[in-house]
């Protein structure tokens, strides 16, 4: 295969849920400049919409969908709306999370519901609604975004890593079974990696500079790599997976952490 062929995603149709900001709206923007048109959900519709719009000024195809991936009828219509504008498809990057810190002994009903709800019932539904499209279609490839918390059952992470433990589950899981119908499933564990999730901004998207040093520095400490790395770093791993490139791979967790490799 030539590298564009390996690489290029011409005439592909792909959907990307959390593509308002961070690593899916960075996701969104690479594989619409390798030549997908892109369906952008969020449940922020407004950066959805900015996300969207920065790609057209590229001269890429991109369209923006309000969408809360915690309600079926949202996820089923968004990827509904891909078949709509552009006929079908053939990517879907399940990217949109939430970052959730509480001790178990501490964890409330209602913070179970909502977690697994939008980390995990979420992706669900993306993986459902996809497979409708692409079981007939005969092709497909799923990326679902679990994080290093996986790996790494340090305190605080209880609820957060029970649901990247259940999206990687799942995957595997689907990988199986989707196979056979042409379809790929994986999953990208990414490590640290500064957007509006890391734990140093406030709601609203407001920087506390002490806290953000002293995040970065202790991130940058438990990263072999020494330094930290960005929402590219973890789309240009999401464009390999989707792309021809990595038509033999399937079932498998891809780490995107500066070589972080024992727990922290
Ligand atoms: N940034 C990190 O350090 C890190 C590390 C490991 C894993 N992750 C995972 O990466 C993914 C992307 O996170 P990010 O770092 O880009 O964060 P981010 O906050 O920048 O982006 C997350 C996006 O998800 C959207 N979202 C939240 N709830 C939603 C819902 N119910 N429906 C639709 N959209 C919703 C948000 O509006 C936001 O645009 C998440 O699944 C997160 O768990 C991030």
């Amino acid at each position: 295969m030539e590298l564009t062929d390996m690489f290029g995603l011409n005439d592909q149709v792909a959907v990307v849920t959390g593509g308002a900001s961070g690593i899916g709206a960075a996701t969104a923007e690479l594989l619409a400049s390798a030549g997908a048109s892109v369906v952008i959900g969020d449940i922020d519709g407004d950066g959805a919409q900015r996300t969207a719009e920065k790609i057209a000024a590229e001269g890429r195809r991109a369209v923006a969908l309000r969408t809360d991936t915690t309600k079926r009828a949202d996820v089923d219509a968004l990827v509904g709306r891909a078949v709509s504008e552009y006929g079908r498809l053939d990517i879907m990057a399940n990217v949109a999370g939430v970052g959730h810190a509480q001790p178990v002994r501490d964890i409330t009903e209602e913070d179970f519901d909502r977690l697994m709800a939008i980390n995990l019932k979420g992706v669900l539904f993306g993986c459902q609604a996809a497979l409708e499209v692409m079981i007939p279609q005969k092709s497909g490839s799923i990326l679902n975004v679990a994080s290093t918390v996986i790996d790494s059952p340090y305190p605080n992470q209880g609820l957060y890593g029970m649901t990247k433990a259940g999206v990687t589950f799942m995957s595997q899981v689907l990988a199986a079974e989707a196979g056979p119908h042409g379809i790929r499933v994986n999953v990208l564990a990414p490590g640290a990696t500064p957007t509006n999730f890391a734990s140093f901004r406030y709601p609203g998207g407001k920087i506390d500079p002490e806290r953000e040093k002293a995040v970065q520095d202790s991130m940058r400490q438990m990263t072999p790599l020494q330094f930290i790395g960005d929402a590219g770093d973890q789309a240009a791993m999401i464009l390999f997976l989707v792309s021809p490139a990595s038509r033999w791979v399937s079932g498998n967790i891809f780490r995107v952490n500066g070589g972080q490799s024992r727990p922290w």
